[in-house]
């Protein structure tokens, strides 16, 4: 029986590429058709060696596409009629192969050709090992695609097929089925301006030194993508970061917390706020113009003083925006995040431990969210999928708190 999903009566063009988890497509064409899609399947030539384009084809209930010169398709533009047919494209698996080709624009086989022949939406599902997974030349591939506004689903963590453990695992059909479906759904924030804030903030003491932090940028970076693809106007504020600007998403570059929060009080008619740049508290106190010398002292101090609170500052605003605020914590994570979220006059708070390989830098986190009527646990995950998952929650309570 057929569900009534975001997934009715989507066209999606799924492509197979050539990886042991292969077999994991055929589940994903059950459920996408049972979700009310119709699906229909490109197979990579190395895709066919681990499952057979008969099993797909009766799944789907369509003719299964593999060749870029097919003589039986008319005129031979198989690639173009599947990119204009198709709402969604979905490669699951994709490999790294598949991946370096997308990031090149190479067409040298029907998938890649119709990939670049598309205007639809592109998500892609990795699998591979996880020393292939964390290579520089796959992420840099991954970079260059994610920049293009192609979805990334996943990948797994766990064991692999090779008999080792790690990231590049496929994500379970199930997973890959929930997380399109959101990607799917019509734009819940269009016309609402969302501003967030990212990275670290870098605190002078002289030409050449400063106070920071381990902020990368990568969680804030996350939300602002999240928060483009519910339709939102999103202007992202963010410390000094080495990452691409995501698609759709206005930048302001800063160095310090009172930069950072001149631009916030800047900007006009917020209806979301996320504060998730770590913030130096303090600054130095004196700016020194010149490098600061060695001299014979055993002991030198630098007087600090107070930073202005930027979510503060938003939470007194006449039209107070749905705040919502991070919490690093490397302890008593839950009560120090509660009492942050009544401080600052929050509407949410997702905190996250931090130190030892946690929530800094890493491409994974794990965040407690709460509200003021509620909270939920988004265990760890990629920092993309839990952007996702945290933008869902944040437009439930936003719209909760508005029919209010
Ligand atoms: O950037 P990554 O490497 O991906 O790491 C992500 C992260 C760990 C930095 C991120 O998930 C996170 O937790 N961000 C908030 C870090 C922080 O500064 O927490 P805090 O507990 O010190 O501050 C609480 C809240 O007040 C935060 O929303 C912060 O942005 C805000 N704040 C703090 C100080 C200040 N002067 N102004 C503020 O607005």
């Amino acid at each position: 029986m057929t569900e009534q999903t975001s997934l009715a009566g989507k066209k999606i063009v799924l492509g197979v590429s050539g990886s042991i988890a292969a077999y994991k497509a055929a589940d994903l064409v059950r459920l996408c058709t049972k979700a009310g899609a119709e699906v229909k399947v490109v197979m990579t030539q190395a895709a066919s060696e681990f499952i057979t384009p008969l099993t797909m084809q009766t799944l789907s209930g369509n003719p299964v596409a593999m060749t870029l010169l097919d003589a039986d398709e008319e005129a031979a533009m198989g690639h173009i009629k599947l990119a204009r047919w198709a709402d969604w494209v979905l490669i699951a698996p994709a490999t790294a192969n598949t991946i370096a080709g997308l990031a090149q624009g190479r067409t040298e086989d029907l998938l890649s050709a119709l990939c670049l022949a598309t205007t639809v939406p592109i998500a892609l599902a990795p699998a591979m090992n996880n020393k292939m997974w964390t290579n520089k030349a796959t992420q840099a591939n991954l970079a260059v695609i994610a920049e293009r506004g192609m979805h990334l689903l996943g990948p797994a963590s766990g064991d692999q097929a090779c008999g080792e453990q790690g990231e590049g695992r496929l994500l379970e059909p199930e997973q890959i089925l929930a997380e399109l479906s959101q990607l799917v759904l019509p734009p819940k924030l269009a016309k609402k301006r969302l501003v967030i804030t990212a990275g670290p903030t870098h605190e002078p003491i002289d030409p050449v030194r400063f106070i920071g932090n381990r902020s990368s940028g990568k969680m804030g970076f996350a939300m602002a993508t999240a928060a483009a693809e519910t339709g939102a106007e999103v202007i992202l504020v963010t410390g000094p970061v080495h990452l691409a600007t995501p698609p759709g998403v206005t930048r302001i570059d800063v160095e310090t917390a009172s930069q950072m929060h001149e631009a916030v009080e800047k900007i006009e008619s917020i209806d979301i706020f996320i504060g998730c740049a770590a913030v130096a508290d303090y600054r130095p106190q004196q700016y020194h113009d010149k490098k600061i010398k060695k001299t014979a002292e055993k002991q030198r101090e630098i007087s600090l003083i107070e930073n202005p609170d930027i979510l503060a500052g938003v939470s007194q605003r006449k039209q107070k925006p749905f705040i919502v605020g991070f919490a690093a914590e490397t302890d008593n994570i839950t009560d120090y995040a509660k009492e942050k979220m009544v401080r600052k006059q929050l509407d949410m708070i997702a905190a996250n431990q931090v130190g030892k390989g946690l929530g800094f830098a890493v491409d994974t986190n794990a965040l407690q969210v709460f509200w003021h009527q509620g909270d939920a646990v988004l265990p760890q995950a990629l920092k993309s999928h839990l952007a996702r998952e945290l933008m869902r929650l944040i437009i439930e309570r936003y719209d909760a708190k508005n029919s209010a």
